[in-house]
């Protein structure tokens, strides 16, 4: 009995993917057609913390249809005010554009990200690449896909490995910790890279790209949706702590293959 309620369950995860898949690929397009994007450019905190009238365009069009796949679940958004908690029910956690730096300054590495949580529990997952069309996918218990093949995460130790990691630019407090843990992990690993948007660093990780990805404050919007994608291609993800992610607020994040793990157990953070 339970079994088959499962299965009903998956199936309608699936559908509510078809759906959310096609409207993030509708997203896409609006990042695709975007011109002069300097001149729609503001500051939110600092030169460092860019938003776009794209930002606010994706996230309108997301806003506006996606309740069309789970009606009554909850939007949070990265644009908007944060008044509810995104693990209360269903909740759609977005962030309409994540590696805006790049996206501002023609650099191709930028992602439309949605994720769907059932009471704090990532159901859903998709991260659309608009330039690369790569379209990540994962519904819970149902695997993850890159353009509807399957993905998993590499068989690398971290020795024969690249990482990939954030700077944590909106909390510059983290800025000695982020070196030092790069130091130790880039001792051991053959290179790493910094490419700007954390839903693209996980995927990167589920797909076997890089062996690992860390960053010591994300926020909710920035991870719902490929931590799913991680785990659903046999990767692990928690805090720096070893702790499970939240999506009630804002943590750290360790995301790597199977075999690198225990990585973080023999690392100072
Ligand atoms: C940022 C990107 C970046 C990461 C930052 C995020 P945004 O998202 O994911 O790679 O280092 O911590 O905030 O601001 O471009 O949506
Ligand atoms: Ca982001
Ligand atoms: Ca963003």
């Amino acid at each position: 009995m339970k079994e088959r309620q499962n299965k009903v369950e998956l199936q309608v995860l699936q559908e509510m993917l078809g759906k959310t898949a096609a409207l993030v690929q509708r997203a896409g397009e609006i990042i695709l057609s975007a011109k002069d994007i300097w001149s729609v450019t503001h500051e939110k905190t600092s030169a460092a913390d860019l938003v776009t009238e794209y930002d606010l365009a994706v996230e309108r069009f997301l806003k506006e249809h996606l309740w069309e796949v789970c009606p009554g679940a909850l939007f949070y958004g990265e644009e908007e005010e944060h008044n509810e908690d995104p693990t209360r029910g269903w909740a759609f956690v977005v962030d309409p554009i994540d590696g805006t730096t790049n996206f501002v300054r023609g650099i191709r590495q930028t992602a439309v990200s949605v994720g769907l949580a059932l009471d704090g529990a990532v159901q859903l997952g998709v991260v659309l690449d608009p330039f690369r069309e790569e379209l990540f996918t994962a519904v819970r218990d149902g695997g993850a896909f890159c353009n509807g093949r399957p993905i998993h995460v590499s068989e690398k130790p971290i020795e024969q490995g690249i990482f990939g990691m954030g700077t944590a630019i909106y909390r510059r407090e983290f800025l000695e910790a982020t070196l030092k843990l790069t130091e130790q992990v880039f001792r051991r690993a053959c290179d790493f890279r910094r490419m700007g948007s954390a839903a693209l660093d996980l995927c990167n990780v589920a797909c076997g790209r890089t062996e690992l990805f860390f960053e010591y404050s994300l926020c909710p919007w920035d991870y719902a949706a490929g931590s799913l994608i991680v785990t659903e291609a046999g990767g692990h993800i928690s805090t720096l702590q070893g702790t499970p992610l939240e999506l009630s607020r804002r943590c750290s994040v360790w995301a790597s293959n199977w075999v690198n793990r225990d990585v973080l157990k023999e690392l100072e953070v």
